[in-house]
Protein backbone atom coordinates (compact mmCIF):
# COMPACT_ATOMS: atom_id res chain seq x y z
CA UNK A 1 0.00 0.00 0.00
CA UNK A 2 2.71 2.02 0.63
CA UNK A 3 4.96 1.64 -2.98
CA UNK A 4 4.06 5.42 -3.81
CA UNK A 5 4.94 7.19 -0.77
CA UNK A 6 7.86 9.32 -1.42
CA UNK A 7 10.63 9.38 0.80
CA UNK A 8 11.01 13.10 2.60
CA UNK A 9 13.92 14.69 3.67
CA UNK A 10 15.07 15.00 6.76
CA UNK A 11 14.02 17.78 9.26
CA UNK A 12 16.45 20.97 9.00
CA UNK A 13 16.68 20.98 12.36
CA UNK A 14 15.81 18.00 14.26
CA UNK A 15 17.58 16.39 11.32
CA UNK A 16 21.18 17.68 12.34
CA UNK A 17 21.32 16.39 15.64
CA UNK A 18 20.32 12.95 13.97
CA UNK A 19 23.60 13.32 11.86
CA UNK A 20 25.54 14.39 14.77
CA UNK A 21 24.12 11.28 17.25
CA UNK A 22 26.05 8.82 13.51
CA UNK A 23 29.11 10.67 13.79
CA UNK A 24 31.44 8.97 16.05
CA UNK A 25 34.36 11.09 15.81
CA UNK A 26 35.16 12.49 19.54
CA UNK A 27 36.02 15.89 18.30
CA UNK A 28 32.07 16.59 16.86
CA UNK A 29 29.95 19.59 18.12
CA UNK A 30 26.26 19.86 18.00
CA UNK A 31 25.39 23.48 17.44
CA UNK A 32 22.14 22.75 15.36
CA UNK A 33 18.91 22.58 17.63
CA UNK A 34 18.12 25.29 20.28
CA UNK A 35 18.77 23.53 23.45
CA UNK A 36 21.12 24.84 26.47
CA UNK A 37 24.22 23.01 27.16
CA UNK A 38 26.20 23.66 30.31
CA UNK A 39 29.92 24.72 30.48
CA UNK A 40 30.60 20.94 30.48
CA UNK A 41 28.29 21.04 26.95
CA UNK A 42 25.96 18.61 28.95
CA UNK A 43 21.77 19.06 28.89
CA UNK A 44 20.81 20.91 32.31
CA UNK A 45 18.02 20.75 34.32
CA UNK A 46 17.74 23.61 36.71
CA UNK A 47 18.04 23.02 39.85
CA UNK A 48 14.87 25.12 40.98
CA UNK A 49 13.00 22.56 38.73
CA UNK A 50 14.79 20.09 40.33
CA UNK A 51 13.34 21.14 43.87
CA UNK A 52 9.62 21.64 42.24
CA UNK A 53 9.83 17.95 41.56
CA UNK A 54 11.07 17.16 45.22
CA UNK A 55 8.17 19.70 46.35
CA UNK A 56 5.13 18.39 44.63
CA UNK A 57 6.36 14.65 44.25
CA UNK A 58 6.32 14.70 48.24
CA UNK A 59 2.62 15.77 47.72
CA UNK A 60 1.90 12.48 46.18
CA UNK A 61 0.61 13.31 43.39
CA UNK A 62 -2.33 11.19 41.08
CA UNK A 63 -1.94 10.56 37.80
CA UNK A 64 -5.42 11.64 36.49
CA UNK A 65 -6.42 13.52 33.46
CA UNK A 66 -6.04 16.91 33.35
CA UNK A 67 -8.85 19.24 31.76
CA UNK A 68 -8.97 19.57 28.05
CA UNK A 69 -7.02 23.01 28.57
CA UNK A 70 -4.40 21.60 30.93
CA UNK A 71 -3.95 22.61 34.90
CA UNK A 72 -5.81 25.90 35.28
CA UNK A 73 -2.93 27.25 37.79
CA UNK A 74 -0.25 26.92 35.72
CA UNK A 75 -1.77 28.54 33.46
CA UNK A 76 -3.19 31.70 34.79
CA UNK A 77 0.78 32.14 36.16
CA UNK A 78 2.03 31.30 32.84
CA UNK A 79 -0.81 34.65 31.83
CA UNK A 80 0.73 36.22 34.36
CA UNK A 81 4.45 35.97 33.19
CA UNK A 82 3.64 36.87 29.77
CA UNK A 83 0.95 39.80 30.06
CA UNK A 84 2.35 40.99 33.80
CA UNK A 85 -0.01 42.22 36.87
CA UNK A 86 -0.62 45.34 35.43
CA UNK A 87 -2.30 43.90 32.15
CA UNK A 88 -5.87 45.07 31.56
CA UNK A 89 -6.91 42.06 29.81
CA UNK A 90 -5.66 39.84 33.00
CA UNK A 91 -7.15 41.68 35.56
CA UNK A 92 -10.67 41.90 33.70
CA UNK A 93 -10.44 38.31 33.70
CA UNK A 94 -10.56 38.34 29.46
CA UNK A 95 -7.52 36.03 28.62
CA UNK A 96 -8.80 32.90 27.26
CA UNK A 97 -5.40 30.51 27.41
CA UNK A 98 -4.74 26.83 27.44
CA UNK A 99 -1.86 24.86 28.09
CA UNK A 100 0.04 23.01 25.23
CA UNK A 101 2.46 20.91 24.24
CA UNK A 102 5.27 23.41 24.07
CA UNK A 103 5.39 26.19 22.15
CA UNK A 104 5.15 24.11 18.81
CA UNK A 105 1.95 22.67 20.13
CA UNK A 106 0.71 26.36 20.93
CA UNK A 107 1.08 27.84 17.49
CA UNK A 108 -0.57 24.78 16.39
CA UNK A 109 -3.52 25.29 18.25
CA UNK A 110 -3.54 29.53 17.48
CA UNK A 111 -2.79 28.48 13.71
CA UNK A 112 -5.90 26.14 14.36
CA UNK A 113 -7.96 28.38 15.68
CA UNK A 114 -7.38 31.24 13.52
CA UNK A 115 -7.83 29.37 10.58
CA UNK A 116 -11.91 28.24 12.19
CA UNK A 117 -12.67 31.50 13.49
CA UNK A 118 -10.85 34.09 12.61
CA UNK A 119 -12.91 36.58 10.15
CA UNK A 120 -11.10 39.14 8.22
CA UNK A 121 -8.09 37.37 6.29
CA UNK A 122 -6.01 33.59 6.38
CA UNK A 123 -3.52 35.20 5.10
CA UNK A 124 -0.09 35.25 7.70
CA UNK A 125 2.82 36.93 7.69
CA UNK A 126 5.91 35.49 9.06
CA UNK A 127 9.65 37.14 8.93
CA UNK A 128 11.89 36.14 6.83
CA UNK A 129 13.92 34.77 7.65
CA UNK A 130 11.67 32.50 10.52
CA UNK A 131 12.12 29.49 12.28
CA UNK A 132 12.03 26.91 9.68
CA UNK A 133 8.93 24.90 11.39
CA UNK A 134 6.48 28.05 11.12
CA UNK A 135 6.15 27.50 7.46
CA UNK A 136 4.62 23.97 7.52
CA UNK A 137 3.00 24.68 10.90
CA UNK A 138 0.77 27.51 9.88
CA UNK A 139 0.63 25.58 6.17
CA UNK A 140 -1.18 22.35 7.29
CA UNK A 141 -3.31 24.57 10.36
CA UNK A 142 -5.16 25.79 6.84
CA UNK A 143 -3.69 29.40 6.81
CA UNK A 144 -2.12 30.52 3.80
CA UNK A 145 1.52 31.44 4.70
CA UNK A 146 3.24 35.10 3.03
CA UNK A 147 6.64 36.69 4.15
CA UNK A 148 7.55 40.11 4.89
CA UNK A 149 11.27 41.27 5.24
CA UNK A 150 13.01 41.04 8.40
CA UNK A 151 16.75 40.65 8.02
CA UNK A 152 19.36 42.17 5.97
CA UNK A 153 22.34 41.04 4.77
CA UNK A 154 24.64 43.66 3.93
CA UNK A 155 24.35 45.22 7.17
CA UNK A 156 23.77 41.97 9.33
CA UNK A 157 21.24 43.92 11.05
CA UNK A 158 16.99 44.20 11.23
CA UNK A 159 16.03 45.54 7.43
CA UNK A 160 13.37 47.86 9.30
CA UNK A 161 12.64 49.91 6.19
CA UNK A 162 11.75 46.40 4.42
CA UNK A 163 10.13 45.31 7.41
CA UNK A 164 7.74 48.69 7.46
CA UNK A 165 6.88 48.70 3.58
CA UNK A 166 5.85 44.73 3.66
CA UNK A 167 3.28 45.64 6.68
CA UNK A 168 2.03 48.41 5.28
CA UNK A 169 1.34 46.76 2.08
CA UNK A 170 -0.16 43.58 3.61
CA UNK A 171 -4.08 43.36 3.13
CA UNK A 172 -6.30 45.13 5.61
CA UNK A 173 -6.83 42.34 8.81
CA UNK A 174 -3.90 39.79 7.83
CA UNK A 175 -2.20 38.14 10.58
CA UNK A 176 1.28 38.39 11.16
CA UNK A 177 3.71 36.72 13.35
CA UNK A 178 6.05 38.71 15.58
CA UNK A 179 8.81 36.95 17.46
CA UNK A 180 8.27 38.61 20.76
CA UNK A 181 12.22 38.83 21.80
CA UNK A 182 15.38 36.45 20.57
CA UNK A 183 14.42 36.50 17.18
CA UNK A 184 15.12 32.99 16.00
CA UNK A 185 17.22 32.06 13.99
CA UNK A 186 19.07 35.94 13.58
CA UNK A 187 19.69 36.72 16.72
CA UNK A 188 18.10 40.16 16.29
CA UNK A 189 15.13 42.00 17.71
CA UNK A 190 13.47 45.38 17.19
CA UNK A 191 14.40 48.11 19.06
CA UNK A 192 11.62 49.51 21.56
CA UNK A 193 11.40 52.09 19.34
CA UNK A 194 10.81 49.64 16.38
CA UNK A 195 8.60 47.74 18.52
CA UNK A 196 6.02 50.93 19.15
CA UNK A 197 6.29 51.55 15.01
CA UNK A 198 5.30 48.22 14.42
CA UNK A 199 2.59 48.82 16.87
CA UNK A 200 1.47 51.33 14.94
CA UNK A 201 1.82 50.03 11.66
CA UNK A 202 -0.23 46.79 12.51
CA UNK A 203 -3.19 49.45 14.02
CA UNK A 204 -2.75 51.11 11.41
CA UNK A 205 -3.46 47.92 8.61
CA UNK A 206 -5.66 46.43 11.18
CA UNK A 207 -3.47 43.41 10.83
CA UNK A 208 -3.63 40.48 13.63
CA UNK A 209 -0.90 40.33 15.85
CA UNK A 210 0.51 36.56 16.55
CA UNK A 211 3.38 36.48 19.38
CA UNK A 212 5.25 33.43 19.81
CA UNK A 213 7.10 33.89 23.06
CA UNK A 214 9.69 30.44 23.01
CA UNK A 215 12.55 32.35 24.79
CA UNK A 216 11.30 34.95 27.09
CA UNK A 217 14.50 35.25 29.77
CA UNK A 218 17.29 34.40 27.26
CA UNK A 219 17.41 37.65 25.02
CA UNK A 220 18.07 39.87 28.37
CA UNK A 221 18.36 37.48 31.24
CA UNK A 222 15.22 39.16 32.48
CA UNK A 223 11.39 37.42 31.71
CA UNK A 224 9.81 41.16 32.36
CA UNK A 225 11.78 42.88 30.16
CA UNK A 226 11.66 40.45 27.31
CA UNK A 227 7.61 40.44 27.53
CA UNK A 228 8.11 44.15 26.71
CA UNK A 229 6.53 43.69 22.99
CA UNK A 230 3.91 41.64 24.43
CA UNK A 231 2.85 44.20 27.10
CA UNK A 232 3.34 47.32 24.64
CA UNK A 233 0.98 45.93 21.83
CA UNK A 234 -1.95 45.35 24.73
CA UNK A 235 -1.01 48.68 26.12
CA UNK A 236 -2.10 50.37 23.08
CA UNK A 237 -5.45 48.14 22.65
CA UNK A 238 -4.67 45.44 20.32
CA UNK A 239 -5.99 42.03 20.87
CA UNK A 240 -3.18 39.64 20.35
CA UNK A 241 -2.13 35.89 20.48
CA UNK A 242 0.25 34.16 22.38
CA UNK A 243 2.20 31.25 22.08
CA UNK A 244 4.46 30.56 25.10
CA UNK A 245 6.79 27.61 25.77
CA UNK A 246 9.13 26.82 28.97
CA UNK A 247 11.37 24.57 27.31
CA UNK A 248 14.08 26.96 26.94
CA UNK A 249 13.65 29.03 30.31
CA UNK A 250 12.72 26.76 32.14
CA UNK A 251 14.85 23.77 30.40
CA UNK A 252 11.79 20.97 30.03
CA UNK A 253 12.14 20.08 26.55
CA UNK A 254 11.06 16.84 26.61
CA UNK A 255 8.41 18.29 28.94
CA UNK A 256 6.57 19.74 26.89
CA UNK A 257 5.04 22.48 28.53
CA UNK A 258 3.45 25.28 26.89
CA UNK A 259 0.45 28.19 26.77
CA UNK A 260 -1.94 29.17 24.19
CA UNK A 261 -3.60 32.53 24.86
CA UNK A 262 -5.98 35.24 23.13
CA UNK A 263 -6.93 38.66 24.86
CA UNK A 264 -10.45 39.05 24.21
CA UNK A 265 -13.06 42.16 25.02
CA UNK A 266 -14.96 40.50 27.50
CA UNK A 267 -15.48 38.00 30.16
CA UNK A 268 -18.19 37.02 28.03
CA UNK A 269 -15.95 36.65 24.74
CA UNK A 270 -13.55 34.60 27.01
CA UNK A 271 -15.78 31.91 28.13
CA UNK A 272 -17.10 31.65 23.80
CA UNK A 273 -13.31 31.77 23.03
CA UNK A 274 -12.17 28.73 25.91
CA UNK A 275 -15.50 26.63 24.54
CA UNK A 276 -13.78 26.82 20.94
CA UNK A 277 -10.56 26.08 21.81
CA UNK A 278 -11.37 22.78 23.74
CA UNK A 279 -13.71 22.06 20.61
CA UNK A 280 -10.43 21.84 18.55
CA UNK A 281 -8.04 20.50 21.24
CA UNK A 282 -10.43 17.65 22.40
CA UNK A 283 -9.67 15.60 19.00
CA UNK A 284 -6.16 16.87 18.34
CA UNK A 285 -5.22 14.85 21.73
CA UNK A 286 -8.20 14.91 24.43
CA UNK A 287 -5.95 16.86 27.26
CA UNK A 288 -1.87 17.95 27.47
CA UNK A 289 0.27 15.66 29.91
CA UNK A 290 0.47 16.98 33.48
CA UNK A 291 4.03 16.43 35.02
CA UNK A 292 5.91 19.97 33.59
CA UNK A 293 3.06 21.86 33.70
CA UNK A 294 3.23 20.87 37.46
CA UNK A 295 6.69 21.53 37.82
CA UNK A 296 6.38 24.61 35.59
CA UNK A 297 3.22 25.86 38.19
CA UNK A 298 5.20 24.94 41.78
CA UNK A 299 7.86 27.48 40.36
CA UNK A 300 5.86 29.86 39.18
CA UNK A 301 3.84 29.79 42.19
CA UNK A 302 6.14 29.55 45.38
CA UNK A 303 8.07 33.09 45.73
CA UNK A 304 11.42 31.72 46.45
CA UNK A 305 11.81 29.13 43.80
CA UNK A 306 10.81 31.91 41.13
CA UNK A 307 13.35 34.15 42.42
CA UNK A 308 16.08 31.29 42.28
CA UNK A 309 14.76 30.41 38.71
CA UNK A 310 14.98 33.34 37.18
CA UNK A 311 18.42 33.61 38.49
CA UNK A 312 19.09 30.46 36.83
CA UNK A 313 17.59 32.20 33.60
CA UNK A 314 20.16 34.92 34.09
CA UNK A 315 22.87 32.93 34.67
CA UNK A 316 22.04 30.54 31.28
CA UNK A 317 21.27 34.26 29.40
CA UNK A 318 25.01 35.42 30.78
CA UNK A 319 26.99 31.95 29.87
CA UNK A 320 25.64 32.50 26.53
CA UNK A 321 26.91 36.30 26.08
CA UNK A 322 29.98 35.30 27.43
CA UNK A 323 30.54 32.74 24.80
CA UNK A 324 30.05 35.51 22.47
CA UNK A 325 32.82 37.07 23.30
CA UNK A 326 35.17 34.13 23.50
CA UNK A 327 33.87 33.39 19.89
CA UNK A 328 34.31 37.06 18.66
CA UNK A 329 37.74 37.91 20.22
CA UNK A 330 39.08 34.14 18.87
CA UNK A 331 38.04 34.92 15.30
CA UNK A 332 38.40 39.08 14.92
CA UNK A 333 41.62 38.93 17.24
CA UNK A 334 43.14 35.91 17.58
CA UNK A 335 42.53 34.05 14.15
CA UNK A 336 42.17 37.15 11.94
CA UNK A 337 39.52 35.29 10.05
CA UNK A 338 38.25 37.11 6.58
CA UNK A 339 35.06 38.83 7.38
CA UNK A 340 33.24 41.13 9.95
CA UNK A 341 31.89 39.21 13.26
CA UNK A 342 30.63 42.24 15.31
CA UNK A 343 27.26 40.36 15.13
CA UNK A 344 28.71 37.39 16.97
CA UNK A 345 28.18 39.90 19.85
CA UNK A 346 25.34 41.99 19.21
CA UNK A 347 22.78 39.33 18.50
CA UNK A 348 21.29 38.32 21.06
CA UNK A 349 19.26 35.24 22.74
CA UNK A 350 20.19 31.68 22.22
CA UNK A 351 21.37 31.66 18.49
CA UNK A 352 23.89 33.32 15.89
CA UNK A 353 23.26 33.82 12.17
CA UNK A 354 26.75 33.40 11.58
CA UNK A 355 26.49 34.44 7.90
CA UNK A 356 28.08 30.86 7.07
CA UNK A 357 26.77 29.48 3.73
CA UNK A 358 25.25 26.19 2.91
CA UNK A 359 28.33 24.85 1.06
CA UNK A 360 30.68 26.32 4.18
CA UNK A 361 28.40 24.41 6.70
CA UNK A 362 28.41 21.19 4.96
CA UNK A 363 32.38 21.49 5.14
CA UNK A 364 32.37 21.90 8.49
CA UNK A 365 30.03 18.56 9.56
CA UNK A 366 32.03 16.55 6.73
CA UNK A 367 35.83 17.83 7.80
CA UNK A 368 35.43 19.06 10.96
CA UNK A 369 32.60 17.28 12.50
CA UNK A 370 30.53 20.56 13.75
CA UNK A 371 26.91 20.35 12.90
CA UNK A 372 24.67 23.47 12.47
CA UNK A 373 21.90 24.44 10.27
CA UNK A 374 22.64 24.80 6.32
CA UNK A 375 21.49 28.27 7.28
CA UNK A 376 24.42 29.05 9.15
CA UNK A 377 22.58 29.16 12.43
CA UNK A 378 24.76 28.26 15.65
CA UNK A 379 23.02 27.84 18.83
CA UNK A 380 25.24 29.37 20.79
CA UNK A 381 24.95 27.66 24.04
CA UNK A 382 26.50 24.28 22.48
CA UNK A 383 29.73 26.10 22.97
CA UNK A 384 31.95 26.05 25.78
CA UNK A 385 35.83 26.67 27.02
CA UNK A 386 36.91 23.32 25.88
CA UNK A 387 35.59 23.22 22.25
CA UNK A 388 35.03 26.91 21.44
CA UNK A 389 38.55 26.90 20.36
CA UNK A 390 38.23 24.09 17.86
CA UNK A 391 34.93 25.65 16.51
CA UNK A 392 36.62 29.29 15.67
CA UNK A 393 39.46 27.14 14.29
CA UNK A 394 37.18 25.12 12.27
CA UNK A 395 35.40 27.96 11.17
CA UNK A 396 38.27 29.73 10.18
CA UNK A 397 39.66 27.10 8.03
CA UNK A 398 36.53 26.65 6.28
CA UNK A 399 36.62 30.28 5.32
CA UNK A 400 40.50 29.70 3.68
CA UNK A 401 38.96 26.64 1.50
C1 LIG B 1 15.22 25.36 17.40
O1 LIG B 1 14.90 26.27 16.62
O2 LIG B 1 16.29 24.75 17.34
C2 LIG B 1 14.28 25.00 18.52
O3 LIG B 1 13.15 25.79 18.46
C3 LIG B 1 13.99 23.56 18.61
C4 LIG B 1 13.10 23.08 17.51
O4 LIG B 1 12.12 22.38 17.83
O5 LIG B 1 13.35 23.35 16.34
Amino acid sequence: VWSAVPAGPPDPILGVTEAFKADKDPRKINLGVGAYRDENGKPYVLPSVQKAEELFNASKPDKEYLPITGLGEFTQRAALLAYGAESVPLNQKAISITQSISGTGALRIGGAFLARHYPNSKAIYLPTPTWGNHIPLFQDSGLEVRGYRYFDKSTVGLDFEGLKADLLAAPEGAIVLLHACAHNPTGIDPTPEQWATISDIVKERKLFPFFDMAYQGFASGSTDRDAHAVRLFVKEGHQVAVAQSFAKNMGLYGERVGAFSLTTASSEEKARVDSQLKIIIRPMYSNPPSHGARIANTILGNEALYTQWTGEVKGMADRIISMREKLYNLLTHDLKTPGEWGHIKSQIGMFSFTGLTAPQTKVLAEKAHVYMTSNGRISMAGLNSTNVNYFAESVNAALLI
